[in-house]
């Protein structure tokens, strides 16, 4: 800042420099001529928090871009893995990325807060633009990527809007007008999240129809939609020839269950319903509520209960312990080395479970072999492995395991 003195008039006047430009990606040269190298997270762990946006009162997207400009390469309907430290404790968390595939500079996810749950509310209330957090991913199989149709049935509930917003924003950024009906259920309209967005993506695209059903008004008296439950004379109304199309569906337990019924009461063939599948019963209360709200709009596809696990058998050339001896012909010992700590898993028990029951303290989210939170080094021993996707081929040949989907086939000792 310079001071002038102007002596005829005795004025004093400030002269502002012009502020200094800054120059964002935008303005780089030679930016837009070719895609920057992809973004690995075994390689970058690292990601920015470049933005954060309020989408709903309770509903933020935090967008992200790797340290050194590389550009994002997933499925719609992935996930990654949000590695935190929130007061002193290691935290894992899985999220479905709300961006396109097709913006590939970027890549955002989008959470709700769920009352009382620890990673929501920290992100809510910390995660601000210029941070940066460890992630691991993509992964995940609930992608209509490679379930080719020519229309699609998008039902979601709450935040398991993401995954088909990543998948209806990709069609949109390709210019694919596909016949696409996208029913998205809230509790109140202001609980809508993307609402304008798939209003706009409506206007623009002739095939795709964006759809809205709340529980109730709430305090917006402009809502002119239909309001209740999502149920078969209103699927009707607003998909007509719903039984034509593949489905995505994505939203809490309960949602997903009472859609299966409805549609098994249409007599809806399932091999083209695709949904998220978990459990959470064997999760802690105090964080059963906002796993399921992150995962289950986390990833993985599943077709019901007809669902194929991947196999495999990992093992490790086994030297048992010199203090090894069977318990029993059905349970075996578990040491986890770095912890010192030492357990008997049933050999029908999966090796997180029995952890959990004894009060070992491993890191988790989906339970079911598919975010890759509780993958760990196996030392030596044999596990029987039943993933969904959670785990690389090579990495199962380097002698990683998932622990929340191993049943222990021999005494194992775990990196740990
Ligand atoms: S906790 Fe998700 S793969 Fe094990």
């Amino acid at each position: 800042m310079e001071m002038c003195v102007d002596m005829v008039n005795n004025v004093t006047s400030v002269q502002q420099k012009p502020p200094e430009a800054v120059v964002h990606k935008i303005n780089q040269e030679k930016f837009w001529d070719a895609l920057p190298p992809l973004w690995n997270s075994d390689i970058q762990e690292t990601l920015n928090c470049v933005q954060v946006r309020a989408e709903t009162h309770d509903v933020k997207s935090f967008i992200f871009a790797t340290p050194d400009n590389r550009s994002f390469t997933f499925q719609p309907g992935q996930f990654i893995t949000l590695e935190l430290e929130i007061n002193g404790e290691a935290i894992n968390r899985c999220y479905t990325i709300s961006s396109s595939p097709a913006r590939p500079h970027t890549l955002s996810i989008t959470v709700k807060r769920v009352p009382g749950g620890p990673v929501s509310n920290w992100l809510h209330d910390n995660l601000k633009a210029g941070d940066s957090v460890r992630v691991l991913g993509a992964a995940g199989e609930f992608t209509c990527a490679t379930f080719q149709a020519a229309k699609y049935l998008f039902l979601s509930a709450g935040s398991g809007v993401t995954p088909l917003m990543s998948m209806t924003r990709a069609h949109y950024d390709l210019a694919d007008d596909r016949d696409i009906t996208f029913i998205h259920s809230a509790r109140t309209p202001d609980d809508i999240i993307f609402e304008r967005e798939l209003a706009l993506i409506a206007s623009n695209q002739q095939h795709f129809r964006a759809r809205f059903i709340c529980e109730r008004l709430g305090a917006r008296r402009d809502w002119h939609g239909p309001t209740g439950m999502l149920s078969l004379p209103a699927l009707v109304l607003m998909a007509p020839d719903f039984m034509e199309r593949e489905i995505f569906v994505c939203g809490p337990a309960p949602y997903m269950k009472a859609v299966r019924t409805m549609l098994d009461q249409a007599g809806f063939d399932r091999q083209h319903y695709h949904e998220e599948s978990f459990s959470f019963e064997s999760l802690p209360d105090e964080v059963r509520e906002e796993v399921q709200e992150a995962v289950t709009v986390a990833h993985a596809e599943t077709v019901a209960e007809t669902a194929a696990s991947t196999p495999a058998i990992a093992s490790i050339p086994y030297e048992p312990l010199a203090t090894t001896v069977l318990l029993a012909a059905d349970s075996f010992k578990v040491m986890f080395q770095k912890s010192a700590r030492e357990i008997v898993c049933g050999a029908q028990q999966h090796v997180l479970e029995a952890a959990r029951a004894t009060g070992v303290r491993l890191a988790s989210s989906c339970a079911q072999g598919m975010c890759g939170t509780c993958k760990v080094k196996l030392i030596s021993g044999k596990v029987a492995m039943q993933h969904k996707g959670g785990i690389r081929q090579r990495e199962i040949d380097q002698g990683m395991v998932l622990l929340c989907c191993s049943k222990p086939l021999t005494d194992l000792v775990v990196d740990k």
